[in-house]
């Protein structure tokens, strides 16, 4: 085992820091073989604890000196933790200097002090900072700080930390120096520091509030040209904090700079803001609408961080989803009034939802099953989870639903009017906006709706519908239950907003509401009806449950045509969808048997050709759901069936409206000059999938038009869109002009890192036919451009493979899981956040058919068996493995 191996932590176990940390100054020498740090601090007792030893955390640290006032001291190092028994009694400050070197080149964790392209980057969230020093790394423990840098000024010519630049200046031998002094007291986990060599690009604003503020993104030479848009996201997040919430910047300068090493997507800094390139860089050439538009959540979501999170931040990691959750929820909503058009917004909250449902429900079901508000973990960087952060989105969207916007505006102000610059808990946060709205519902019933933090699984709603014509009444009984979930067999019920409608025979709208369920089970009664009502139940989703109605099919195809709620319209086509790819799964037809109905195929066309409806809501219709999505509503799995299922269908689609497909690409192919917003890249969206219909539609009738149309389109795109979509096309289709095509792509983008990324990732990811992507994934690892050391080319090779192509996946010959297995162990020795990752491909393999089940089982016990294996990987497994 490793040394410091760390035991079960758990959340009943807060306790306050028996220490209170209020400045720190630390001194830098950077070198990446050997660096330098300083660190004078000053401490005192927490005289509301019970007096205790003080315990610093350190991790992979050289320790040199330990100074308090002034004083060599006695100490020891016991479980990864500098213990100092021997310090001044009572409560007066003290000095503690701490000298310790660490070796950032030879960090591949990327956590604490690293290199990466010769610059240096520090991420601390969750505990980090312990890699860098000692300190008591824990979110409640907040200081002032003081960064002093040292570097050679050739090779790192900007040195940058959190706060304001007060000095900076030459030093002797080609070294300088900058100091920051951040304003804010901060944990330490937003502590940052970037050294190296980057270019910036500035702007200036004003705020409402009438201040002057520096706006700065930082990348390599050669990649300014990319920056406009993360630098016109950056506004868009200053303006809209202002505008929604009245919260405005509160620093004078505010960075993000930009790494191609990064663990995950971005991190929240105190006013230097460290972000992976891909939520940066951009422009038409290299990057796509979905690049665009998740640059622009990613940015917004940082800076709002800025309040929540940093302002008011987490008192132990516990309550991660006190600002992830709620960040979450601030940037889902940005990017929806940013979309402006009520069509826009509607395709961004079905697109959320499609997140939540393809990744968290099925989380929320498997092995690694936990509330909103975890109670335990071993390795809390596994709990950086789709539960923590997208589900936790949905219960603030719940509390914004039950008080109102405005009600729940009003519960922000008074959130930061009691809790600005402390670290506090989601209990606090729920008691804000219920205290703001004393007559709501969310405040007479907050202990029940607060199980949505401490009770794991995905509750279901149960409807039924009886309809009584002589007296025209109809009666629908909504009824709640939650499976178990581990260490959580028994559940109460949740208070679960409803939004509610019913359409008339004439498929006109004849009521709406908010139903707010309380009760296991509850009878609403709706009188004075001309006829039996179809009833449009989760409006907008308004709800992360899942719903169970019996809909039939003239019920599902009244809602496509004419719910007024575009997010069950939507939802109706996919239940129709769903229902049929059931169906064919269960009654094992073979492929090429496989016919979608007429009412089906007639009801795609209806939407395809509508007259009105926007371009990127019918690409959303028309996209079949996802495998794993299919997958969810199965007992027992067999992913090979469901991919050959669903590809069967969506050739049928392809064929059956061929010339609605020829249509719909010619109608929406030319766009003008390229503009990322939402009309013109809901356009574009559906001329791609279009083209990659007609390419299958060929591939049954042999026809090499399409191809060759898509093919062109390929070579004269005009932007990354386009062209990654027509290239898309051909390898989905499996066309021959795929390879040339794919040849092309790489010798055009060799030195686009980020476009090699989709290269690898649309390889990885390519339908199987005959067994041959895995040796092509094999392939592409020892390609030249492959590194298992960067994060995003691991991620675009191993995961698009292993998480992402289920129908490749899952061999019957098991291949797939002992090459998963492999890698699992070997990312565990770089990097064992990213094969934590990896690991949880795996969750579901209880519901796999035999053989794959035993196989899975197998690969997952053979990780598990593994000396010395990492804490994050470990309680992945081990949890995989019990019951
Ligand atoms: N706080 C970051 C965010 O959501 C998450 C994050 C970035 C992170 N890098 C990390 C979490 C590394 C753990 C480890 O915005
Ligand atoms: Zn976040």
């Amino acid at each position: 085992m490793r040394e410091g191996q760390a035991n079960v932590i758990y959340r009943a176990d807060y306790q306050a820091p028996a220490f209170w940390i209020d400045t720190v100054e630390l001194c830098f020498d950077l070198d990446p073989a050997k660096t330098r740090v300083l660190n004078k601090m000053k401490l005192r007792r927490n005289p509301d604890a019970v007096p205790q030893a003080l315990r610093l955390d350190g991790e992979d640290l050289n320790l040199a000196r330990v100074l308090v006032n002034g004083q060599g001291t006695s100490f020891k190092i016991e479980n990864n933790q500098l213990v100092l028994e021997n310090l001044p009694e009572g409560y007066e400050p003290f000095d503690l200097e701490i000298f310790t070197t660490c070796a950032p080149a030879k960090n591949t964790k990327l956590m604490g002090l690293y290199v990466s392209n010769d610059s240096f980057f520090t991420q601390c969230e969750a505990e980090g900072f312990r890699r860098i020093t000692y300190f008591l790394d824990r979110p409640d423990v907040m200081a002032s700080y003081t960064v002093l840098l040292r570097a050679d000024k050739a090779r790192y010519p900007v040195l940058l930390s959190n706060g304001n630049l007060v000095d900076q200046g030459a030093l002797e031998d080609g070294r300088h120096y900058a100091k920051w002094v951040d304003p804010f007291r901060k944990p330490s986990y937003l502590f940052a520091l970037v050294a190296g060599q980057l270019v910036c690009r500035e702007q200036r604003i004003t705020s409402r509030a009438g201040k002057d503020h520096l706006l700065q993104v930082y990348v390599r030479p050669g990649d300014l040209d990319k920056t406009e848009h993360a630098m016109n996201s950056l506004m868009a997040s200053v303006a809209w904090d202002e505008a929604r919430f009245g919260l405005s910047l509160d620093l004078e300068r505010f960075m993000i700079v930009a790494t191609s090493d990064f663990n995950m997507g971005a991190m929240e800094n105190k006013g230097l803001n460290v972000f992976n390139t891909k939520y940066v860089l951009a422009s038409q050439a290299t990057a796509t609408d979905t690049d665009y538009s998740n640059i622009e959540s990613v940015v917004g979501h940082e800076y709002f961080h800025n309040w929540t999170g940093n302002r008011v931040t987490c008192r132990d990691w516990f309550q991660l989803s006190l600002k992830e959750g709620l960040t979450v929820f601030r940037d889902q909503e940005f990017s929806q009034d940013l979309a402006g058009e009520p069509s826009a917004r509607a395709v961004k909250r079905i697109e959320d939802v499609r997140v939540l449902r393809t990744a968290q429900f099925p989380e929320d079901a498997g092995p690694m099953a936990h509330p909103v508000r975890p109670d335990q973990y071993l390795e809390i960087n596994n709990f950086y989870t789709v539960t923590v952060y997208e589900k936790g989105a949905e219960v603030v969207r719940m509390m914004q639903t039950l008080v109102g916007r405005e009600g729940f505006a009003r519960g922000m102000a008074l959130y930061f009017e009691r809790h600005d610059g402390h670290a506090v808990t989601c209990d606090d946060f729920a008691q804000a906006i219920a205290d703001a709205n004393p007559e709501s519902q969310l405040a007479k019933l907050l202990p029940q709706f607060k199980r949505w933090y401490s009770q794991a699984g995905t509750p279901r709603i149960n409807a039924a519908g009886q309809y009584d014509a002589a007296s025209g009444t109809y009666e629908l009984t909504l009824s709640q239950s939650c499976p178990a979930t581990p260490g959580q067999p028994d559940k109460l019920p949740f208070i679960i907003p409803i939004g509610l409608g019913l359409l008339g025979p004439d498929g006109r709208e004849v009521g709406n509401g908010m139903h707010v369920l309380t009760e296991a089970s509850e009878t609403l009664s709706f009188p004075g009806l001309q006829g039996e009502p179809v009833p449009s139940i989760l409006r907008g989703f308004s709800a992360p449950v899942i719903l169970e109605f019996d809909y039939s099919d003239e019920q599902l195809l009244a809602l496509l045509a004419h719910d007024t709620d575009p997010f069950n319209r939507w939802e109706a086509g996919q239940r129709l969808a769903v229902n049929r790819a059931i169906g064919f799964i269960r009654e094992a037809a073979t492929p090429q048997d496989i016919r979608l109905d007429s009412a089906y195929i007639e009801a795609m066309r209806t939407i395809l050709r509508h007259p009105t409806l926007d371009a990127a809501f019918k690409e959303l219709v028309l996209t079949l759901p996802a495998e794993t999505y299919i997958a969810e509503q199965l007992d027992v799995v067999d992913p090979q069936r469901i991919h050959a299922v669903r590809e069967a269908m969506r050739e049928h689609l392809a064929q059956a409206l061929y010339e609605d497909w020829q249509w719909a690409y010619e109608a929406h192919r030319e766009n003008g000059a390229y503009q990322p917003d939402a009309v013109s890249s809901g356009r574009r969206a559906l001329a791609g999938l279009a083209l990659t219909q007609l390419c299958l539609a060929a591939r049954r009738s042999g026809d090499a038009v399409w191809p060759g149309k898509a093919l062109q389109r390929f070579k004269v795109a005009s932007n990354m869109t386009d062209r990654f979509n027509a290239l898309a096309a051909l390898v989905i289709s499996g066309h021959e002009l795929a390879r040339p095509a794919l040849q092309k792509f790489h010798a055009m983008f060799a030195n686009e890192p980020l476009v090699l990324d989709k290269w690898f990732a649309l390889q990885a990811g390519a339908p199987d036919r005959g067994g041959q992507v895995l040796p092509a994934v094999k392939h592409l690892m020892s390609h030249p451009d492959f590194n298992i050391r960067n994060p995003n080319r691991a991620r675009s090779v191993i995961f698009s493979y292993c998480s992402a192509n289920p129908g490749a996946f899952h061999r019957p010959d098991a291949a797939g899981y002992v090459f998963w297995c492999e890698r699992v162990i070997e990312l565990d020795t770089i990097n064992p956040q990213v094969a934590a990752r990896l690991a949880r491909a795996l969750d579901r393999w209880k519901k796999l058919v035999e053989p794959l089940r035993g196989a899975a089982r197998e690969a997952i016990a053979r990780v598990a068996a593994k000396p010395d294996l990492s804490n994050d990987v470990r309680e992945v497994v081990t949890r995989a493995l019990s019951d």
